[in-house]
């Protein structure tokens, strides 16, 4: 029987799943795994199911002699040294599709939370400091009919552009690979170059993937550019922005606000940023509903499932290893 190892309990049905099929040894500690227990745990299976938090380098990739599939439980890959995997011929999967309209209306919920100082609110109210109504308590930034920029344009930034139209926003969009104008018209969105996305967007909301090209995208000269009643939403990777370059920004007025989901230095918060009133900080919780955590275990068993059967799993980012 082919063995699996996963590196955390996942939602049903995840597991059943795998159990089904292979003698599965999944760790039951809270908190990502360390490098030392992934190593001793990765050299006689067949299959490993991972997490974002979990860093699948090329020594794990090299000790796992029988490694004929890495899954991992998250659209995005970073975690995974992917040209490591392609040349040991391991295909590596992911779970895009069934998270994002989850991940879509978190960051629309963050845009909103950081422009309309939700969170703010509920800090005060819970300290007993409202007194009652005051015509200049919290005052925010209306949403609706405001110019939203989105940066990068693929699954999740359409999503989120279909969740503007019902704000009446007006739309831009930026992605290095411009490839569909039909979408544009259906979604009403234009696109613009990045520049000048910075410089008109009242809200500029970041769906891009991390790689060396979008590292600290968002950094002081674009924090800059942009207007001082901006809010900034990042629900994509951490050090897509300069998180010192943005709470300098925060703390600054260069910018009105922000709402992240992710960190530089996850699970670390930079205390920059923790100190200040006008950012928004969720736990990296996009896709964390119910429903979508469900779909992801089960996509991510079955694309274990699939490779391990050697058939094509549904979502496999380093195709090339199946030629
Ligand atoms: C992902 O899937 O990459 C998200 O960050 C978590 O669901």
């Amino acid at each position: 029987m082919k063995r699996v190892y996963v590196t955390r309990r996942l939602p049903d049905p995840g597991l059943p799943l795998l159990i089904e099929k292979y003698n599965v040894v999944v760790r039951t500690a809270d908190g990502p795994i360390g490098k030392e227990e992934l190593l001793e745990n990765v050299g006689e299976v067949d299959g490993l199911l991972c997490l974002l938090t979990d860093t699948v380098d090329a020594e794990v990739i090299a000790a796992g002699k029988k490694l004929a599939c890495i899954s991992n439980y998250a659209v995005g890959f970073n975690n995974i040294d992917v040209a490591a995997a392609t040349k040991r011929g391991i295909p590596v999967t992911n779970t895009p599709g069934v998270l994002t309209d989850t991940t879509a209306d978190l960051a629309f919920a963050l845009l909103m939370c950081a422009a309309r100082r939700v969170a703010e609110s509920d800090r005060f109210t819970r300290a007993g400091k409202f007194i009652g109504w005051d015509p200049m308590l919290h005052l925010g930034y209306d949403i609706h009919g405001k110019t939203l920029g989105i940066i990068g344009f693929g699954k999740i930034g359409r999503a989120i552009a279909k969740r503007a139209s019902g704000f009446d926003m007006n739309v831009l969009y930026f992605d290095a690979f411009r490839d569909s104008t039909q979408d544009e018209a259906a979604l009403g969105a234009s696109f613009a170059p990045i520049e000048s996305i910075f410089k008109q967007a009242d809200f500029i909301t970041l769906h891009v993937p991390l790689m060396e090209e979008t590292r600290h995208l968002v950094g002081r000269d674009e924090l800059r550019m942009m207007k001082e009643t901006a809010v900034l939403v990042n629900t994509s990777r951490g050090p897509v922005v300069d998180e010192r370059a943005l709470a300098a920004s925060l703390r600054d007025g260069v910018i009105a606000a922000a709402g992240l989901d992710v960190y530089e230095d996850e699970p670390a918060v930079n205390p920059l940023l923790a100190e200040l009133d006008n950012v928004v900080l969720a736990a990296h919780i996009g896709s964390a509903s119910r429903h979508t955590r469900s779909l992801m275990a089960k996509l991510a068993a079955e694309n274990l499932i699939a490779a391990l059967s050697g058939k094509r799993p549904q979502y496999i980012v380093n195709p090339e290893v199946l030629k």
